[in-house]
C-alpha cells in the first residue's frame, strides 16, 4: 500500500476514477460514492477520537465500519447519521456537505437515514407495532390507517407480522434487533444505520440477523452502513469496509474484508480480521 493509505479523496470531492488493487484499497474512486468522507475527524470537545478520514462509501453496499473497543466506530455513526458534528473536514451525502447546508436541508437528509442505535430502544409500555409507527406519527401526515398499514407492513418485512401487538418484553432478543430494523425502515430510508445489530444475541440468532440485512439490501437497495467487530458478521454482510484504529486514532485501511485478511499489508488489519484462526 501507499505510505498513506488515505490521501486518495482528501481536498477533492469529486476526484476521477482511481486504481484499486486487493487488499488495501490506494485509492477510492468517488464515482457514485453515496457518501464521501473528506479528512473528517470526530470526536468530543476538545479530544479527536479519530481523525483524517477519507472514504466513500457506494450506493447499494454494506459498508462495515470496524475496529476494536472504543476505537470510535459509534461516535464516527454519530457524525455520520447527523447527531455530532464533525471537528473537521466535510461528510458529503450524493455530493452534497451536510454538516455545511442550512439546519433545514440537514433536518431533511436526517429523515431520510433509517438508524438502528446500538442499546436498542425500544419503548417497552408500547406494542412493537406502535413503536414501528412512531416515527411515522412524528414525521408524517398519514393517516391512522395508513399508519398501520406501513407498520404492520416494515414488521412483515421482518418477519415478525404475527406479533404486532406483543410488548418488547415478550419477545426474544433476536426479535427484538428485528423490530429495530423495522423501526429503522419506518419511513423508507436510502441509507440504513446499524451500530452493533450482533451485540448481545447468540451466534445463530446474529447470523439470522445478518441473512435479513442482506435479504432488505436486495429488496430494497438500500445503502447500509453497519458498525461491527463481529468477525463472522463482517465477512457475511461486507462488501467493502473502513478500519479504525484506536492506538493510532485514524483509519489504517480500507477494503473488502476477505481481500484485507488476505492481502493487507497492514498486520494489524489481518490480525484482527484472523482472530480465533491462530
Ligand atoms: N459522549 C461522550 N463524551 C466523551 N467521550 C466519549 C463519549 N462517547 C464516547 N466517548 C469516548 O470516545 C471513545 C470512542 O468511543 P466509541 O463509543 O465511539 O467507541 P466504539 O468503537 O463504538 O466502542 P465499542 O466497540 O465498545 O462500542 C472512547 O474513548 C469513549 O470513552
Ligand atoms: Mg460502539
Amino acid at each position: 500500500m501507499s505510505s498513506d493509505p488515505h490521501t486518495d479523496s482528501a481536498g477533492d470531492p469529486l476526484p476521477g476514477p482511481s486504481p484499486e488493487r486487493l487488499g488495501d484499497r490506494v485509492a477510492v474512486p468517488s464515482v457514485d460514492r453515496h457518501i464521501l468522507l473528506d479528512a473528517v475527524s470526530v470526536g468530543y470537545g476538545d479530544t479527536v477520537i479519530q481523525r483524517d478520514l477519507s472514504f466513500g462509501i457506494r450506493r447499494g453496499d454494506v459498508f462495515v465500519i470496524m475496529g476494536g473497543s472504543g476505537s470510535g466506530k459509534s461516535t464516527l455513526m454519530r457524525s455520520l447519521v447527523g447527531l455530532l458534528a464533525p471537528q473537521a473536514g466535510r461528510i458529503l451525502f450524493d455530493g452534497v456537505s451536510f454538516w455545511d447546508a442550512p439546519q433545514r436541508e440537514r433536518i431533511r437528509r436526517m429523515r431520510r437515514n433509517g438508524v438502528m442505535y446500538q442499546s436498542g430502544a425500544l419503548w417497552s409500555s408500547m406494542t412493537l407495532e406502535e413503536n414501528v409507527a412512531l416515527p411515522l406519527e412524528q414525521y408524517t401526515r398519514l393517516t391512522p390507517s395508513r399508519i398501520h398499514d406501513v407498520a404492520v407492513y416494515k414488521l412483515a418485512l421482518v418477519g415478525l407480522s404475527a406479533y404486532c401487538d406483543y410488548y418488547p418484553s415478550e419477545i426474544s432478543g433476536g426479535m427484538r434487533k428485528r423490530v429495530g430494523v423495522a423501526r429503522a425502515m419506518a419511513l423508507d430510508p436510502d441509507i440504513l444505520f446499524f451500530d452493533e445489530p450482533s451485540a448481545g444475541l447468540d451466534p445463530l440468532s446474529a447470523r439470522l440477523l445478518d441473512e435479513l440485512i442482506l435479504e432488505l439490501r436486495e429488496s430494497l437497495h438500500t445503502t447500509m452502513v453497519v458498525v461491527t467487530h463481529d468477525l463472522a458478521s463482517i465477512f457475511a454482510i461486507a462488501d467493502d469496509s473502513v478500519f479504525l484504529d484506536a492506538a493510532t486514532h485514524t483509519m489504517l485501511t480500507t477494503g473488502n474484508p476477505r481481500e484485507l485478511r488476505e492481502h493487507s499489508e497492514i498486520a494489524l488489519v489481518r490480525d484482527f480480521l484472523s482472530r480465533g484462526e491462530r
